[in-house]
Order: structure tokens, then sequence, then C-alpha cells
């Protein structure tokens, strides 16, 4: 089939098997042993930076052993019970727990209502599976981490938690900014709607819980954000996270719309997702230079086309705020050509990937889909070695389930509008466009399959729960339009082209081959505004190699890029 090239890895690339559905018992390792579970997960750190804490506790002198990670089960007796259903819950009894197991106790707090409620969340945590006291957790965090907040969600802040001995490093990168921050994390902190409140202004469990269970689902995908882990915090919000609540709002008032901290009592339940820092979001970026458009326009194509691929995955929100960038550490000699072996400006260049030396991370998936692994094994395999079962057992399949949030035509993002804004907003217009364009496509879709099967079972699916990958094309033709505008308003204002990571325009050649990279962009813009119905991100690849728009060999180079992300770190500075 036509998409098959885009799956074709190189042996030392990203080897995943081609056709195999990812998630479950079918992920794959990474070449360093780099999975999510065995990433440095900040959020539990600090318990072993203060071992010396727990060695003047106890007196002795004890080999380093992570609290979290040793064997705590009288300790933790009341948080494991929660994963058998367990209702009523009750602490460990007094004079069965190590001084370790006491300071994991002393994170943890007993609440059987919250724990019932939240017990869905709570499954997708690593363990302790247990409700974390939010302020005596972040009192400990901020002796060893500077606490900064980094930028507002629409339901939540999203805070930035590095080691206090590390410099900071979070500005626009540049090829001269080298390694990111080693020993930090991003964390989305996310208030949880009360279970007796149905408030559309804090998030639901549900969502929440599918936003996880996708965060997990993509963790392995190049390109996708890097998950660490989940905790459930309960109480009012602590004063370090405070405190860069309101040096935030100084610096960026607009940028700080949620409620103020004080708004939260002692009960308030949270969920703190810890990711690897993805950079910069693409709002940052005011003008992109003409090779920072095309790297980051193809990153991004690639890693939707991986995602298609290995979990049917849509985006369905990819607007500017939800794409970052950053600085990749080591270039491979061939996605890189240096300025002074640059071909005659006349002829086509041969490789336009790779001059920005920037790396991209799409996030944020609460309105995305995804069908998560089929995984099979035959009913002997699991059962004990010894077992007198035949091998001819019949093979037991867990059906593959989809993640997906119900969009209703009258939802907001369909109906919303920039008209009453004082100043036109082309960004936002588009932006508002591409959802309606996506709700027309799903809706047409809709049409053809009950046209097709008029059976009440297919009747009754939800039309966003089937793979409709032209939203990803969709999303696509959004990014390059308002990437190519910033470039046009940055041009006029002066500075457009000369901006980081252009990678030099001082001579006249490499002027002329910038103007036939920025040609090669328009026509692809028309190519995806056009009339061709292109039905993937993976169709916007073999459209452009077939048109002349996209070089073989850039490709290779985006592929090599975005694996090398996935299995060595080479393009990602925070492994
Ligand atoms: N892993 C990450 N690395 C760097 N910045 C991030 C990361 N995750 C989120 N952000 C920043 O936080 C903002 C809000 O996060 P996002 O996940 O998009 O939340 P929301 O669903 O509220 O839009 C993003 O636009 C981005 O600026
Ligand atoms: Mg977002």
């Amino acid at each position: 089939m036509a998409r098959r090239p885009l799956t074709e890895r190189s042996a030392q690339g990203w080897n995943q098997q081609p056709g195999r559905r990812m998630g479950g018992s079918q992920k794959r390792v990474y070449g360093k042993g780099s999975t999510a579970s065995s990433r440095a997960v900040l959020s539990e750190q600090f318990l072993d930076e203060n071992e010396v804490d727990q060695q003047n506790v106890q007196g002795g002198h004890g080999k380093a052993v992570s609290p979290l990670s040793s064997s705590l089960s009288s300790a933790l007796s009341y948080t494991l019970s929660l994963e058998d259903g367990a209702k009523h819950v009750s602490p460990a009894p007094a004079g069965s727990v190590s001084e370790k197991g006491k300071e994991v106790q002393n994170l943890l707090v007993v609440d059987s209502t919250a724990a019932t409620y939240i017990s869905p969340l709570l499954a997708e945590c690593d363990k302790p599976k247990g409700l974390y006291d939010f302020l005596t957790w972040a009192e400990k965090a901020a002796k060893t981490f500077k606490v900064t907040k980094v930028a507002e969600g629409s339901y939540g802040e999203v805070f930035k938690l590095e080691k206090k001995d590390m410099p900071s490093e979070r500005s626009v990168p540049t090829p001269e900014h080298g390694q990111q921050a080693q020993g930090s994390s991003i964390f989305k902190l996310i208030p949880l709607r009360p279970k007796s409140s149905k408030s559309a202004k804090q998030t639901s469990l549900e969502s929440l819980v599918r936003e996880v269970q996708m965060l997990k689902l993509m963790d392995p995908v190049p390109g996708f954000a890097r998950f660490k882990g989940l905790k459930v915090l309960r109480g009012s919000y602590p004063p370090s996270f405070g405190e860069a609540y309101y040096y935030h709002k100084a610096r960026r008032p607009s940028d700080s719309q949620n409620p103020r901290p004080s708004t939260y009592r002692d009960k308030q339940l949270w969920a703190l997702i810890e990711m690897d820092d993805a950079g910069e979001d693409l709002e940052n970026l005011k003008s992109p230079s003409v090779y920072q458009i095309f790297d980051i326009f193809w990153l991004t194509c690639c890693a939707l086309s991986y995602g298609e691929e290995e979990a049917a995955f849509e985006h369905r929100d990819l607007h500017i705020g939800n794409i970052c960038i950053k600085p990749t550490t080591t270039r491979s000699s061939t996605t890189k050509t240096p300025a002074n072996t640059l071909p005659d400006a006349n002829l086509p260049p041969t490789t336009s990937f790779g001059r920005s030396s920037l790396n991209v991370t799409i996030i944020d998936y609460t309105l995305s889909r995804a069908t998560t692994a089929t995984s099979s094994s035959s009913s002997n395999e699991a059962s004990s070695p010894n077992s007198s079962k035949s091998s001819s057992a019949p093979p037991v399949t867990t059906k593959p389930s989809i993640i997906y949030t119900p969009l209703p035509p009258n939802s907001s993002i369909f109906t919303q509008s920039t008209s009453r804004h004082p100043v036109p907003n082309p960004t936002l217009q588009r932006q508002n466009s591409t959802y309606r364009a996506m709700l027309r496509h799903a809706q047409s879709v809709e049409a053809r399959s009950r046209a097709e099967d008029p059976s009440r079972e297919n009747r009754k699916r939800d039309m966003w729960q089937r793979f409709m990958p032209r939203t990803n094309a969709l999303w696509l033709a959004a990014l390059l339009w308002t990437l190519l505008r910033r470039f046009e308003q940055g041009a006029e204002r002066g500075g457009g082209s000369k901006s980081v990571g252009s990678g030099g325009n001082d001579d006249a050649g490499e002027e002329g081959r910038e103007r036939l990279v920025l040609a090669g962009l328009r026509s692809l813009l028309d190519l995806l505004d056009g009339e061709e119905m292109l039905d993937s991100a993976g169709a916007v690849v073999l459209a452009a190699i077939e048109r002349g728009l996209l070089q073989r060999r850039d490709w290779d180079g985006v592929r090599a890029c975005l694996d090398g992300d996935a299995d060595s770190g080479s393009c990602s500075a925070t492994k």
C-alpha cells in the first residue's frame, strides 16, 4: 500500500515492527532503556536527596534506597488495598513501619471518600497509588527544586521544577543554546472537579483519565511528549507554587486568567502530570525563519504520520500552543549542510531540512483520538508453565479500545467566533475555521458510513470514535498557514528570515536558496488548502514528495531526527 514507505525505518532507527500497534504488551523498548518508568522522575527524587535527614533520623549509615521503590507493603497497605477496590481504608498499624516507610506515609493522606471517587485516576498512577498531601509534598520538593510557572493551561497551571544548582535554561532556542537542564521536569497541575459539581470550568475525572491514558499510549512514539508519571494530591495551594504563580502573573498578566491560588481549599484534589520539558510552544516563535518553518512543519507532519500508523491517532486540537520546539544537541552530518558548502543558489536545494537545529514535540491530547493495542496470547501462556492445558487452547485477545473525547456540534470550539474581538485576529480565525472544517469532515464521514451501514450499532456509535486522519491534515494546513503568516509579518518588521536558526543568509546565494525553500512552502500551502482532499499526515508526505515539494533526502533527515529523539536522545536534550 502507498503508505508503506513511511514505516521503512533504518536498523538503528526506530525499530517498531511495521503494522503493530503500540501500548500494552507491544510497547517498544527504548535503545537506552529510557521508558517512562525508568526516566528520572523528579516528583520522587527529592526523597532520595533528603537521605541525609533520614540517616540522621535512623542514626544509621544504610545504603541509599529510594523510599518509594523499597518494599513498603505495610506502610502502604491502605493505598494498595485501593487497587482491590476496597472502599474503607485505614492506615497501616503503628509499629510495623520503617522510618523510610514513615517518610512516605507522611506524604500520604487517608481520605476514603476522596479515594473512592478518584480510584480511576489512582489506577493510572505508579505505586504507591495513594493520595498525597500537597502541602507536605511541595514543602519537601521545594527544598531541592526551584519552582517556576511556565504557562497557563485552559484548566490548570504548568510549572517547571529544576534542581536548585542547575542554571535556568528556558529561553528561545538558538543554535548556540546547547544542552537543556538535566534534572528538570514539566508538571501540569490540574484541579479536579469535585464529585458533587458539574461545573465545566474544572476538569472532570474522566477527561483526566483519558489524558493520562493517551500520554502513556503516545509516550513511545517519536515526536510525542515523554510522560514521566502521575500523582494525585489533596490540599490547598502550597507556598512555593503560589509564589511561582504570582511571579508569573506579575510578568505576564494576560497569561494568568485562571483562579488565584487562594481559591482552593484544603480538600481540593489535584492531578499532577510529570513530563519531559519539550521546550517552548510555538506561540513564542513570533518571527520564524524559512528554515525553521520547513523543519517544524515536516517534523510535526512526521510525528503525526507515526501516530497515525501506530495508534490511529488524531490530535484534533493542534494549534500552535500545542507544538513545542527545543534545540537539538547533536546533528548527524546527513541532516545538516554547512552554509559554506551550499550548492549554487540557482539549483534546487539538495538539503533543506535540519538547518534550524530544532526538534518538535506534539503535546496536549485532551481532544485527541487513538486506538490502544490489541495484544494476544494463548490462554496457555497466561496460565502456569506446568499447566496441563493443551497448547491448542484458543488465543486470548484483549479488544483494542478507543480513547476519544465526544465533541458535540454545539461545543464552544465549533461555535466560538472572533468577531467580538476588538482587534481582528486572523490566526485565531484560522484556528476556529479548522475546528469547523474538522466537524464538517466528521459529519460527512458519519453520513457516508450510515448510508453504507444503517445498522443500529453503527448509528449508535459516536462519530468522534472513528479514525478520520484528515483532521491531522487540516491542522497541518493551519500550522503552515500560521508560520508563513508570522514569517511575512516578521519580514515586514524587517526581522523575519534573519531570526535565530536561519542557518545564516548573509550572501546572495544563500538568499536565493532561501527564496526557493520559501516558494516551496507556499506551494505546499496551496496544495494543503486546495481541492485535493489529503486524508492524513501520511498522505501529505506522499503528495509533497510526488510534486517535488519534499526531497527524499530531506524526508530521511526528518525521520532520522525524530527517531534519534526516541532512540538515543541525540535530538533530545533532556533525556
Ligand atoms: N511537556 C511540556 N514541555 C514544555 N512545555 C509544556 C509541556 N506541556 C505543556 N507545556 C506548556 O504548557 C502549556 C499548556 O499545556 P497544555 O498541555 O497545552 O494544556 P491545556 O490543555 O490546558 O492547553 C502549553 O501550551 C505549553 O506552553
Ligand atoms: Mg494546550
